[in-house]
């Protein structure tokens, strides 16, 4: 496997703080429940939480994928947030949306479980592949295709704890 560098931490830490800002902007006053959807999105949250003055909660939930009979696939819930939902304004974070699926079914899943808002925060969109039409409130990059590792993201569980972001080329 080779890698190519596409995100260099300055360039990931700089991007960050100006969404903190834009969160920031959105949330004042308001009752903000920050959700990372684990694994991918632990690096990229601890850094955007850091990057957000606003008062805020945190917690994680964790779901995976799995090829169902249809081509879309199904989500399986691993582990659920412990803060209730019903009322908070939740903001979701993800490492990256590529078919958008994951992130279609968790914002049904926040919405049935009463959320005064749902909003989504990515650090990384890869549009290209998109079959499940996502607005995202709070977009970091859009890097159009290839397999991305590190800050979060992985391959069979590594690379997670590089700083930059990746292209890995068989
Ligand atoms: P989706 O449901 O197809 O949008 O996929 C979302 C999940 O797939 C992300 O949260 C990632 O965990 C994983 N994923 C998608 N593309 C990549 C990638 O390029 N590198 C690492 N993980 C990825
Ligand atoms: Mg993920």
């Amino acid at each position: 496997m080779n890698k190519e560098l596409v995100l260099d931490s300055q360039t990931i830490q700089n991007r960050t703080r100006e969404m903190g800002q834009e969160i920031d902007r959105d949330y004042q006053g308001k009752e903000l429940l920050v959700i990372g959807v684990l694994k991918g999105a632990f690096i990229f949250m601890a850094d955007l939480v850091r990057a957000i003055s606003t008062p805020l909660a945190t917690d994680f939930i964790q779901v995976s994928s799995y090829a169902g009979s249809s081509s879309s696939g199904n989500i399986n819930l691993v582990a659920s947030p412990s803060h209730p939902i019903k009322g908070c304004h939740v903001l979701l974070v993800e490492d990256i949306i590529d078919t958008g699926l994951t992130m279609q079914w968790l914002v049904e899943h926040f919405s049935e479980q009463g959320a005064a808002s749902v909003r989504i925060c990515s650090l990384i969109d890869k549009a290209e592949r998109r079959e499940h039409q996502i607005n995202i409130d709070y977009l970091g990059f859009t890097i159009p295709n290839g397999f991305l590792v590190g800050y979060g993201l992985d391959f069979d569980e590594k690379y997670r704890n590089l700083p930059e972001i990746y292209h890995l080329t068989p």
